[in-house]
């Protein structure tokens, strides 16, 4: 895929009328904003177009309204933070591409925002209608995609509009595209990626793209139990996917063959139970990943294995990593995830955080500064390790 793509740099945008499509698909409790990052992310390149004069049509969707309208995903809680944040009003349409929004984008004067509704109230959105597509690149000039995020998704407002416009690339796409896309072609080594979360399955491509080019891949979480039990040892109550243990064969085989490090747990941190609520108080023993009780489920990685892990980093150039190392929202069970942040904060290599539940790790335990960058991209930044085309990118104008 070539990701060096026109931005905003690249084109005249004064007097234009851009629509701006971001990722503003912020988590909320009981109608506010619980972290405002992606609004944030999304500021430079808002900030550019209003310092260059462009009128400036910003949309993106919330939630999963599925083609309906849904009060409750309205983007109108973005609007109010996003103006507070730039420090004049952003004008909200009352629809995605109806009469409202039609007569706010051509009232726009030049430096001025607004903001559309969410896009998935259209049900044309995630079908990648056309007609849709046709009606929001109607109100426009120019197209810039900063949604990074949502980069993976093939929808009108996503992809479909750049068919109609001249389509380039805001900061935040460039810079995630930039740092992610070096340190997956030309990374400084050693390169070392963690890779953790729940199921193997969510990972497959991923590890089977980066054994073609890391130094040493760590696998921990959930996900490195069907590794074990693959090697022949009995994982008790443990996570566990019967039909990708000859998947984890292959990948262990392949490491061998390519000469890459493959590093599982050598330890875990085992319970009777899975914690209910997540976060309640548990009875924890660590125990040999070749010794895990029958009776019990392996939670998290144990002491050894996060020595073992954090000397993996400790000489590395370039680190990835995606998906936690144990049930993190539970204090006793944060410790390898903990771990893995603290390596990562305390390396000089290029640090590189794939989005998702470690991003969310990584700021509540406070090392998100220590960073050297945290993907704005959950299942974005996923599938730019699996090594696949995002849509959102490859409809851009190349350089
Ligand atoms: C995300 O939160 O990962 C993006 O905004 C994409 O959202 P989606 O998974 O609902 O398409």
């Amino acid at each position: 895929m070539n990701y060096n793509k026109k931005s905003v740099e690249d084109i005249d945008v004064a007097g234009k009328r851009v629509l701006c499509r971001c990722d503003f698909n912020v988590p909320t409790k009981d109608g506010k904003i619980t972290s405002d990052k992606r609004i944030v992310a999304a500021l430079p390149t808002i900030q550019y177009l209003v310092k260059h004069g462009a009128r400036v049509i910003l949309c993106s969707h919330m939630g999963k309204p599925k083609g309906e309208v849904k009060p409750e995903l309205s983007l109108q809680v973005v609007a109010d933070r996003l103006s507070e944040l730039l420090g004049q009003p952003v004008k909200m349409a009352k629809d995605v591409v109806g009469e409202s929004a039609q007569a706010l984008a051509a009232s726009l004067k030049d430096g001025e925002v607004m903001l559309l509704e969410n896009t998935r109230f259209e049900k044309g959105e995630t079908k990648n209608d056309p007609e849709l597509s046709k009606k929001l690149a109607s109100m426009a000039d120019i197209f810039v995609n900063d949604a990074f995020g949502t980069a993976h998704r093939a929808h009108a407002s996503t992809a479909g509009v750049a068919d109609y416009l001249p389509a380039v690339c805001g900061y935040l796409v460039q810079k995630e595209v930039s740092i992610m896309g070096k340190a997956l072609a030309d990374p400084e080594r050693p390169f070392v990626a963690i890779l953790g979360g729940a199921k193997v399955s969510d990972k497959l491509n991923v590890i089977n793209n980066l054994l073609e080019k890391v130094d040493t891949l760590i696998i921990g979480g959930g996900m490195a139990y069907t590794f074990v039990a693959a090697k022949g040892y009995g994982i008790g109550k443990s996570l566990f996917d019967a039909e990708k243990v000859d998947y984890c064969k292959d990948m262990m085989k392949k490491a061998e063959e390519k000469g890459v490090k493959l590093l599982l747990p050598i330890d875990t941190v085992v319970a009777s139970d899975f914690p209910n609520p997540i976060d309640a108080p548990v009875e924890v023993e660590t125990v040999d990943v070749t010794a895990i009780p029958a009776d019990k489920e392996g939670l998290d990685i144990g002491e050894k294995t996060r020595a073992l892990f954090a000397d993996a980093v400790k000489n590395a150039k370039t680190v990835v990593w995606n998906g936690p190392m144990g049930v993190f929202e539970n204090p006793t069970l944060a410790k390898g995830t903990i771990a893995v942040a603290q390596a990562l904060a305390d390396s000089d290599a290029v640090t590189i955080v794939g989005g998702g539940d470690s991003a969310a790790a990584c700021e509540q335990l406070g090392f998100a500064d220590k960073i050297t960058h945290i993907s704005t991209g959950g299942g974005a930044s996923l599938e730019f390790l699996e090594g696949l085309e995002l849509p959102g990118i490859a409809c851009l104008q190349d350089k």
